[in-house]
């Protein structure tokens, strides 16, 4: 039974954050279970009103002040796996029995990729990559189960998109710097809300051009 952790890195769980946990907590089945965890306890007190009612309702889905290293305790740490770019193996179907923990950082994407996954690094698990691209944590966990749990490949058996542009007014476009799974429509994942919030702060941009 696979346990998807996020280690939560940002000061705050804004809105972009709260959206991808939102997306991270609906995906899960029944068979894993979900943590935020390292929650400062002043976040983990104020958790962003829209999660509480899923975290009520989804006993797979706990959010905890508890980090990686406590929350699995006694695990083997080659059986806990980091997702992180820079490993030197890719994930595989194969790897399925091989790990019951995969642990993410809870960051933000940021162009270039500034390598913060290297904070967890340090713990010593057992690293995969998701092959180089840089993806948003909630595509990773996507991508981790398709893999593990649909023994789905990276290589040939998930379709990704690659720096999409989202037409976000009339004559204006935003390109997102990730790599996406797309829909059977050939357009990104992305978490619900979340295009509607990326529309939100491009026009913000251009009211700050004006300020
Ligand atoms: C938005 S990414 C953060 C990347 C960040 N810019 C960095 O410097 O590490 C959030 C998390 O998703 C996972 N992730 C994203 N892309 C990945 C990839 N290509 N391979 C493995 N893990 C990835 C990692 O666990 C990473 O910490």
């Amino acid at each position: 039974m696979p346990n998807y952790v996020v280690e939560h890195m940002e000061p705050e769980i804004g809105p972009w954050s709260t959206l991808e946990y939102i997306a991270i907590a609906n995906e899960t089945t029944a068979d894993s279970t979900f943590y935020i965890s390292s929650l400062q306890d002043s976040l983990a007190a104020n958790m962003p009103e829209t999660l509480k009612p899923i975290l009520e309702s989804n006993p797979r889905f706990v959010a905890t002040n508890k980090d990686i290293t406590t929350l699995a305790a006694g695990v083997p740490k080659e059986r806990i796996c980091l997702l992180d770019p820079r490993a030197e193996k890719t994930l595989s179907p194969e790897d399925s029995g091989e790990f019951d923990w995969f642990v993410f950082g809870g960051i933000l994407g940021d162009d270039p990729p500034r390598d913060r996954t290297a904070e967890l690094r340090v713990h010593g698990f057992t690293g995969r990559n998701l092959q180089k691209l840089q993806m948003t944590t909630d595509t990773a966990v996507r991508v981790t189960r398709l893999v593990i749990e649909e023994k789905k490949s990276i290589e040939s058996g998930i379709p990704f998109v690659w720096n999409p542009e989202l037409k976000v007014k009339k004559n204006e476009t935003v390109q997102m710097p990730f790599r996406y799974v797309t829909d059977q429509n050939g357009e990104p994942i992305l978490p619900a809300g979340m295009f509607d919030l990326i529309k939100e702060d491009a026009n913000k941009d251009l009211m700050d051009l004006f300020d």
